[in-house]
């Protein structure tokens, strides 16, 4: 069995045992391998309201609860406010594997019209059958009338969907890539191969047990960071990367599909069928802009001036760390920056660089 997650605080001592274990989830610029550093950093800081301003799949976020924080996950995209609805605002609820056993065996059967996925996404994503059990199980979750396991149940799902995706992402119609007979230099033939009836269940199961309560009441917002109300004394920023040739991280174009499938019923008309993978129509967002990113940095930092900020970002981007560090310092008296040397993201053969600014 895994030994129970621990904190490590300042000067490396590892203290008791932490309440629950967050799942093992995949997701671009997550911060789940770096958590322990980025919390050995901020371990003598004195704070109780926190807001996790780009949660994603709320690692940050998690491990604040778990350290009795009061918290706040906020992003921009449905299906990761799923999963801080299933992590950070749910203390109790649970999906009892009779619900779930009571959902495969009604997937199981076929019959009525094709869905939105078996219709459009033949041979992009997923095999036929896949699509089709897909469509099958989404309306078995769309059913479910109590909202938390609505949230466990996207949760459980959208993982299942990552793993069996080539680069764990949507960006590409690369299908033939799993189906190719070829030896790889990466990726998992295997995990991709796994059917949903078997891993939907085993993230159920990982998600019902990262659920614990601690005593305070979590909040979930999808808002843009610079216009949410609340107050917070310390706010965790980690932000979408833009590399230094600008070039940016678009989240909703990378998960689109996931978003699709929580809005089902739209999505045939929010599909952009000139992309060959189908990607959603683009919405602008000025923190996925390179000629935005660093005005949204500095309103974003106006916006907290109050709080203690919290930044990650890589050492190899748009803004740089020591333009951050210069307009952090225009507000917070004291600004000390960290670097995590030798952290390598998945599927990098290069070393990032990532940083943690902390302003008080
Ligand atoms: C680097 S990821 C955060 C990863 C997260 N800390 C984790 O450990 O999983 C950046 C997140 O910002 C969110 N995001 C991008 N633009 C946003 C916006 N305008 N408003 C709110 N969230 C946004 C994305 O959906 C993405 O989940």
């Amino acid at each position: 069995m895994k030994e129970k997650e621990r904190y490590i605080n300042s000067d490396g001592e590892r203290s008791e045992p932490l309440p629950g274990a967050f799942p093992a989830t995949r997701y671009q610029g997550s911060k789940r391998k770096l958590v322990d550093w980025i919390f050995s950093c901020i371990a003598d800081l004195d704070y109780d309201r926190v807001l996790d301003a780009f949660s994603g799949t709320t690692a940050v976020a998690y491990r604040f609860k778990q350290l009795r924080k009061q918290v706040t996950a906020n992003d921009g995209l449905k299906f990761n406010r799923q999963v801080a609805r299933a992590l950070i605002e749910n203390g109790t609820g649970t999906v009892s594997a009779k619900k779930v056993s009571r959902m495969l065996a009604l997937a199981e059967k076929n019959g009525g019209p094709p869905g939105v996925i078996e219709q459009n996404f033949g041979g992009i994503y997923y095999l036929d059958q896949e699509n089709a059990w897909l469509d099958r199980i989404i309306s078995q979750i769309a059913r479910e009338k109590d909202e938390t396991m609505r949230a466990l149940l996207w949760s459980a799902l959208g993982q299942s969907c990552l793993i069996k995706r080539p680069f764990n992402l949507f960006h590409r119609a690369n299908l033939s890539m799993r189906k190719k007979n070829v030896s790889r230099s990466f990726g998992n033939k295997k995990t991709w191969d796994r059917p949903f009836t078997e891993t939907f269940p085993r993230f159920v199961e990982e998600f019902n047990r990262a659920v614990f309560d601690n005593g305070q009441e979590n909040k979930v917002c999808g808002a843009d960071p610079r216009e949410l109300a609340g107050e917070f004394d310390l706010v965790y920023l980690d932000p979408p990367y833009t590399s230094k040739r600008g070039v940016s991280v678009d989240y909703r174009d990378f998960y689109h599909f996931l978003e699709g499938m929580l809005d089902y019923r739209r999505w045939s008309d929010e599909i952009d069928y000139n992309s060959k993978h189908l990607r959603l129509m683009r919405h602008p967002n000025p923190w996925s802009d390179k000629n935005q990113i660093t005005a949204c940095f500095e309103q974003v930092f106006e916006r907290y001036r109050d709080s203690i900020i919290v930044v990650s970002y890589r050492g190899d981007g748009i803004p740089a760390i020591a333009e951050l560090q210069k307009m952090l310092g225009r507000l917070k008296r004291k600004v000390v920056v960290y670097e995590a040397r030798d952290y390598r993201y998945a599927l990098s053969t290069r070393v990032a660089g990532e940083f943690l600014l902390v302003g008080q």
